[in-house]
């Protein structure tokens, strides 16, 4: 093993002021790093924005935006918000969720502004979004693990899913790892820019059944954005819950995203941060090893504890099978499923696994029922 540097050291130039966040002040982040257009690609966007004026902007989007998960559950309107906030519950075991039955336009999007552009990774960048419509921020409200549909105008539309925690009203984070069309548009935009957005899609991770008892989260290269959620938002409610752990792995220093947020993990004492890497530098400092294979050297118990693990396919199928060798139960399992999406709202079926459309049944769901499901995976 190599110096005892940390991973983040040495990537964090470049670091501009701008607010904290409560969690992050909680959590002593440092700053994160320069608003910047990006590094690898220095031209600027030449996608089409929509025009700042006369477009469709605030009266339905702050409408939507007021719609809340807990609001919508008082509240039977039949809108498409309150069936997506009924969609939105955790479903594990409990047959097919509500269809949606929408009124009004459901496809289109809120307007909002790239506040915030960071290059996480060659391959990752993160937007920080703000909704574009009077309070529509302050009233939006969302679950750990709900996704959004994040449109580029002239690009197309992606699934990504919302990474700030829902107490952070000043915008919301995705990350975006760079895979085709849409994302490449995403990458190529700057602070400024103007997308759409489509939220809170989905359901979300079960975290209320979950009180009292440790939390193990294991995160593999863009799989940390929904686990970043999930985890920050029960480090702000610690008190609920036992040990939360964290297993974040990538393939080099360089593919992990968060960086700057690392060193702050490591040394929260309410978090047991581990970080890994397939290949290490002279400067890597932490483990070294696949996740699959670090899980079984770290060897968390299964006694009362939930794992919660998200990253590419392959990491999924090995690790699933460690944990079931560590004696995790698969009701004890949650991961989220990343099957390509249209609609987001349960009509379109492009997304249907046997009877469950994953947008409006999942992304989250437990091993036990994902073991009832077809292997369509
Ligand atoms: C619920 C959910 C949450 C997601 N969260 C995130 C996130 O937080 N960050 C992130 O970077 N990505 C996330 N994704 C994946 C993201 O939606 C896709 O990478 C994106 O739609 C690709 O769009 P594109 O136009 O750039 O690629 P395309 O041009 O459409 O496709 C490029 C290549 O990627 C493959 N591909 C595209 N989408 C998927 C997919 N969903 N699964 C497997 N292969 C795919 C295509 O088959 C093709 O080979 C999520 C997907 C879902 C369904
Ligand atoms: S994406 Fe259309 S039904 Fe799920």
């Amino acid at each position: 093993m190599a110096s005892k540097k940390s991973p983040a050291k040495g990537r964090q130039a470049g670091v501009k002021g701008r607010k904290a966040t409560a969690v992050e002040a909680e959590l002593s982040l440092p700053e994160a790093p320069e608003v910047k257009a990006i590094e690898e690609d220095s031209s600027p966007t030449s996608l089409p924005m929509p025009e700042p004026e006369g477009a469709p902007l605030p009266a339905k989007p702050v409408a939507k935006a007021k719609k809340t998960a807990k609001a919508d559950a008082q509240e039977p309107t039949g809108k498409i918000e309150s069936e997506q906030a009924k969609a939105a519950k955790p479903r594990m075991l409990s047959g097919l969720s509500p269809r949606p039955k929408p009124s009004g336009n459901p496809y289109q999007p809120m307007i909002a502004t790239v506040l915030e552009y960071i290059r996480e990774t060659p391959n990752i960048c993160t937007l920080r979004v703000r909704l574009d419509a009077l309070g529509a921020m302050e009233s939006f409200e969302f679950e750990p693990g709900q996704v959004g549909q994040l449109s580029v105008f002239g690009a197309g539309e992606a699934t990504f899913v919302i990474n700030s925690p829902p107490s952070q009203k000043d915008y919301l984070q995705f990350s975006v790892m760079r895979t085709g069309e849409v994302t490449d548009a995403i990458h190529r935009l700057a602070a400024g820019a103007k997308v759409g957005v489509r939220a809170p899609l989905g359901n979300y991770f079960p975290y209320a059944d979950w009180k009292g008892r440790n939390v193990f989260f294991i995160g593999g290269g863009i799989g940390m954005a929904p686990i970043r959620t999930i985890m920050l938002y029960l480090l702000e409610h610690k008190a609920d819950y036992g040990k939360i752990s964290l297993l974040y792995g990538a393939r080099s220093p360089r593919d992990m995203a968060y960086s700057y947020e690392l060193d702050a993990w490591k040394h929260n004492p309410d978090l047991d941060c581990t970080l890994c890497i397939d290949n290490p530098d002279a400067e890597w400092g932490e483990r070294v090893g696949l996740i699959p294979t670090v899980l079984k050297e770290l060897k968390p118990s299964p006694e009362n504890c939930v794992a919660v693990l998200c990253g590419p396919p392959i990491m999924i199928k090995f690790t699933l099978e460690a944990l079931e060798a560590l004696g995790f139960a698969p009701e004890n399992i949650f991961t989220t499923l990343e099957k390509r999406m249209k609609c987001g709202i349960g009509i379109c079926g492009r997304c249907n696994i046997g009877d469950r459309y994953v947008c409006v049944d999942g992304p989250v769901f437990s091993l036990k029922e994902l073991q009832g499901l077809p292997p369509e995976l």
